[in-house]
Parts: C-alpha cells; structure tokens; sequence
C-alpha cells in the first residue's frame, strides 16, 4: 500500500494577526511549513507530499523543501484546498491511503504519525490523531449551564488518514451538499464511515493565535527528529 500526505496551508492565518499567512511565520531555524514538512518527510522519507497553496501566495517559492513536494492550488475553504489536492493524486498518482496534516501544525511528532499509519493499516480502517480533553468542560454563554462529562471527548488533531477515494468522495457529496466540514473525519462520519481515534501528544497544538508562537518555538527546539 502507498501513501500521500496532504498537506492544507492556502489559510489566510486571521486570528494570528501577522504580517504574512502563520505557516511562513518562522520558528527557530525554519518557517512552519519547513518544520512541518520535514517531519512529514522523517516519518516516510519517500511519500509524495502535496501542498495546497494560495494562488496569491508569494513565500512559497523562498522556502528549501524536498523534492517529494508538489504544490496545488488551493481554495475558498479549508476543505477545498484538500479536495483539489485530492483530486490532482487520483489523476496522476497511485496511492492507497492519504494523510491530511494542517501546515500550521510543525510540533506534531513522527513517532505519532507511525503509529496513525499502523493502526489504520492493520485495521484497515481510517483514523485520526486526537488527545483526550483534559479540563473540565462548561457549557452556557454568560453562565454555566452544564459541566458536559469529559470521559468520551477528544480534541481532533491531525494528520487524519484515510483511503483516497473514500475520501475524496464523502468530502465532494459532503461539499455538494454545504455539510459543515471542519476536518477530514467530519466528512467520512457524515458519510458513514468509521473513523478510529489514535491517541497522540497534546502538544500537537494548531499554531492559531499569537501566544501559540512562544510555545512552539519553546517545543520545536527541544525535538530531536
Ligand atoms: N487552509 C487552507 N485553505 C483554506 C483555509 C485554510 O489550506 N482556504 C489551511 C491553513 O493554511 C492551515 C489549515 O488549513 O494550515 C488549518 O486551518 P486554520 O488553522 O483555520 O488556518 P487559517 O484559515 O489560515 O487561519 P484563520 O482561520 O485564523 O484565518
Ligand atoms: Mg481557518
């Protein structure tokens, strides 16, 4: 079986309140996305790995990547941007199994990704990365109206892994059909599918706002690849 990462980083980053989109933004040596490509290209040296771009995008060219990169467009939505890299692996590669992984998540360890892999392939079942929720959990607006019981909740992470095609189609229906779809597995779970929960570090945080920077320049110089 072979795989592909996708991975999504035509976001604008409006909640980080940069001068440029997060995943350029740079983080010890590198930027993000180098961070997070290299350590996709540490868990399987030899995966395509498919980056959905702005078109208005001018850092990508400036960035040192592996030749196992390959850029598409990407779109209005999140989901967009991974169905037209979705859609340019079904024409012209031959993969079994993708991995989404968001380009704004360089913590995320190798180690993790090997074990999503395993478990999916020896299931023979998708997955994703996730962590269990560890503070209690209110729900209300101005006060309380219920502590929700935390034992069944998960924080969704990524990479999310699943067959190509049974992706590519339940993200298309799911779009057709204006289904709400913030991950991967949203799109599979509405379409039926079964989606394993692979328990991963917290620490694979989503760089999403200023205070986000310190912890993961804090983190990534402590990784020893
Ligand atoms: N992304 C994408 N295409 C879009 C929107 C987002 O490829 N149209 C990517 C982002 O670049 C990011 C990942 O999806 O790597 C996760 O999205 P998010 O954290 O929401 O990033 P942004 O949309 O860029 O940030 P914000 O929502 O704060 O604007
Ligand atoms: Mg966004």
């Amino acid at each position: 079986p072979s795989f592909a990462f996708v991975v999504p980083a035509a976001g604008v980053g409006a909640r980080m309140q940069s001068d440029k989109p997060k995943q350029y933004i740079q983080l010890g040596d590198k930027t993000v996305l180098e961070h997070t490509i290299n350590k996709l290209k540490a868990t399987i040296p030899n995966a395509l790995i498919i980056v959905a771009i702005s078109e208005n995008d001018a850092y990508f060219p400036d960035l040192t990547l592996p030749d196992n990169v390959i850029t598409v467009l990407g779109g209005k939505e999140r989901a967009d941007s991974v169905l037209n890299a979705l859609n340019y692996l079904t024409t012209n590669h031959l993969v079994d199994w993708v991995l989404v992984h968001d380009a704004a998540r360089p913590l995320v360890l190798p180690s993790d990704i090997r074990t999503l892999i395993s478990h999916c392939q020896s299931r023979h079942c998708g997955g994703i990365l996730a962590s269990k929720v560890r503070d209690t959990i209110k729900q209300g607006s101005e006060f309380v109206e219920a502590t929700v019981p935390r034992e069944a909740l998960w924080q969704a992470q990524t990479p999310q892994m699943f067959l190509l095609n049974d992706l590519t189609a339940a993200l298309t229906n799911a779009l057709n059909e204006n289904v709400v779809i913030t991950d991967e597995a949203s799109a599979i779970e509405w379409a039926g599918g079964k989606v394993q929960l692979v328990s991963s570090r917290a620490d694979n945080i989503k760089l999403t706002t200023p205070d986000d920077i310190a912890i993961a320049e804090f983190l990534i110089a402590k990784q020893i690849l």
